[in-house]
């Protein structure tokens, strides 16, 4: 049986003192969640400060990134070394950063590397953009993302994929359950090629797109969704915990 997650991006959102006032306003509702792993991502700034909040609560804390060197002349960057004190996961690969940052699946691969070296659980985001899903590519595209990053890493079952159609993210247009549910599939037999079906079925495969209590109860009842990976209603107090608690239940 595979854990149920719900995971919040709040991507480049929240100061330090903003990302205090939510946590401390969200932590007694998240609380009372159980049969979920909860995990948090705020910005790297706040992640200190949120680990001191959060310590002796069920909250698990994640980056949105990391470097692949442990350390050196890398101006601006954050190693695994880093995180690891105070993370127990690290978003990679996600959409925006292959978009924005030029990541492709090498160097996502390396990451993922390098964050399971220091203890620290990938959430490997993949998903295809609306040109391919119009053109019939998704698991073709889906399929490649997968063999560019997890050939070159040296993966264990506490490896966590978050499906994330990148025409679903922040469109409000999220993929419909069973759709979802369909992909998921694949991405898990592509995961049994790769790693072998036994590591394949203790995989969480999350769904992430414009992901709300609206449709928070339809996808997590699909039988191969183990959760989602939420981004804009992480920073919603009512929607976040709303979304919680249809994994929960
Ligand atoms: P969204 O973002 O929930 O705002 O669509 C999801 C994500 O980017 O992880």
């Amino acid at each position: 049986m595979r854990k149920p997650m719900v995971a919040g991006n709040w991507k480049m959102n929240t100061t330090v003192d903003e990302a205090e006032v939510l946590v401390a306003a969200m932590l007694p509702e998240l609380n009372t969640a159980g049969g979920v792993d909860i995990l948090l991502c705020p910005p790297f700034m706040s992640i200190q400060t949120i680990s001191g909040m959060i310590s002796g609560s069920q909250v698990l804390l994640g980056a949105q990134n990391v470097f692949y060197e442990a350390k050196g002349a890398y101006t601006g960057e954050i190693s695994p070394g880093m995180l690891a004190p105070y993370c127990q996961y690290v978003i990679l690969g996600h959409s925006e950063r292959r978009q924005y940052f030029g990541e492709d699946g090498k160097i996502i691969g390396k990451k993922i590397n390098a964050a399971i070296g220091a203890g620290i659980k990938p959430i490997f985001c993949i998903g295809e953009k609306l040109e391919g899903k119009e053109a019939g590519k998704t698991k073709e595209v889906l399929a490649a993302q997968l063999d560019e990053s997890l050939t070159v890493a040296d993966i264990s079952h506490e490896l966590v994929v978050a499906y994330e159609p990148v025409w679903a993210i922040g469109s409000g247009l999220a993929a419909t359950a069973r759709e979802a549910n369909e992909t998921i599939g694949f991405i898990r037999k592509k995961l049994g090629q790769l790693l072998g079906s036994e590591m394949a079925e203790q995989i969480r495969i999350l769904y992430g797109g414009s992901v709300t209590p609206s449709n928070a109860e339809g996808i997590m009842a699909q039988p191969e969704i183990d959760g989602a990976l939420v981004g804009g209603a992480s920073l919603k107090i009512p929607d976040f915990s709303a979304i919680v608690m249809a994994a929960a239940s």
